[in-house]
């Protein structure tokens, strides 16, 4: 296959179609613009594709404040995070003036069972499990010790909308859980996010909180802090199309991997599989022992993006590292040096998916 320069292969795409432009064009005609029945409407759908009652967001790191505000932590309270992960899973700790306190990870790149259990101290209030790159974490395993141990738990959906453990939606597991509907994310409301609980307290803690004029009277005096946290109705008519297509991009996005796991070869670990979960690859992680710069180096020079992942990891991150001073990630340094993320995503064709494999491939041979 011949990419000319034109034709480069990006590591991300959103995929948006005729619907999307139509939807927004008649919301902006429409002149309602934010917090009218469009975003009630996308809550209304999401809730039901997701199986649990839902609030929309302006983004999934709003999302999670939101939830943490709800679930009462606040100041010196640890909350439990893996440190390989996107750094807003760590900011709205720190919003709240907790501290976020890292665990490792497994082979499956997601957080460490054990590493959370020998992480609680009686000040633990919450784990916040990201099921990372759209693959499930052990969630039974992490419920069951929440509940022994009496603490939250927190899933963050953001990467993985869609994916199932043991057959159940994600996100219908945890006390709370947050998901992400940013450009790049498994469907998208442009920016976005939400928040979905079972429990109505929680639930009308955040929808008061989400806005900062939300008041249940004109002469209500909240005392409580609220925030500017909601999703406009252009986003939620974009997130509504984008709903109903999400079963066709995650069939999209399992296809490209069933591509590269038969068409890459040579000494690669692929993403691992598990009969309990149902991966949507947000992302498509392949790790060598190849130096991953040069890799995407050489990859680049074919007209091929290709990325490393969540750098630099979140112990060596300044603003973390006060918290987890002592502690040592093995795992997360191992994945770290040597993980690369390739083009996923649902519009990318077979022959362009085998083209990246073919040059993987090759490039692998030249190093
Ligand atoms: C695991 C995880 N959690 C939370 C977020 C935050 O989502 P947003 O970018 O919508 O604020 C992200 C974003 O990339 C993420 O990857």
């Amino acid at each position: 296959m011949h990419i000319s320069t034109r034709d480069q292969i990006p590591h991300n795409k959103p995929t948006i179609g005729d619907e999307e432009i139509e939807a927004v064009v008649a919301t902006l005609s429409s002149q309602e613009l934010t917090m009218g029945a469009k975003v009630k409407g996308f809550e209304d759908a999401f809730s039901r594709y997701a199986g649990v009652s839902s609030v929309a967001t302006s983004s999934g790191t709003s999302a999670l404040h939101l939830a943490l505000i709800a679930l009462g932590i606040s100041k010196d309270d640890e909350v439990i995070i893996p440190s390989y992960t996107c750094i807003a899973v760590a900011l709205p700790i720190i919003y709240q003036q907790a501290k976020p306190i890292l665990s490792d990870i497994t082979d499956d790149y997601n957080i460490s069972v054990e590493d959370v259990e020998s992480g609680i101290t009686e000040k633990t209030r919450a784990v916040v499990v990201p099921h990372m790159f759209g693959c499930p974490a052990d969630i039974y395993e992490i419920k069951d010790l929440c509940d022994r141990k009496g603490i939250y738990l927190v899933e963050d959906c953001a990467q993985s909308t869609g994916a199932l453990y043991d057959g159940q939606k994600v996100g219908m597991f945890g006390d709370v859980s947050i998901f992400s509907f940013y450009a790049t994310k498994m469907m998208t409301s442009i920016q976005g996010g939400a928040v979905c609980t079972s429990n109505p307290d929680w639930l009308q803690t955040i929808k008061d909180l989400r806005y900062h004029d939300q008041c249940r009277s004109l002469m209500d005096d909240d005392p409580r802090i609220k925030y500017s946290y909601m999703m406009s109705d252009i986003g939620a008519v974009v997130g509504a199309v984008q709903l109903k297509k999400l079963d066709r991009f995650i069939d999209r996005r399992r296809k490209i991997a069933s591509i590269y796991r038969e068409e890459i070869g040579g000494e690669v670990i692929h993403p691992p599989e598990d009969a309990r979960k149902k991966h949507v690859y947000s992302r498509y992680l392949i790790r060598t022992s190849f130096d991953p710069s040069k890799v995407i180096e050489r990859l680049q020079s074919y007209g091929i993006t290709a990325v490393m992942m969540h750098l630099p990891p979140l112990h060596n991150r300044i603003l973390l590292k006060e918290f987890n001073k002592d502690a040592k990630f093995p795992k997360t340094d191992e994945v770290i040096n040597s993980a690369i993320s390739l083009p996923i995503y649902p519009s990318l064709t077979d022959e362009e998916a085998i083209y990246v494999a073919e040059r993987l491939n090759s490039t692998m041979e030249e190093l």
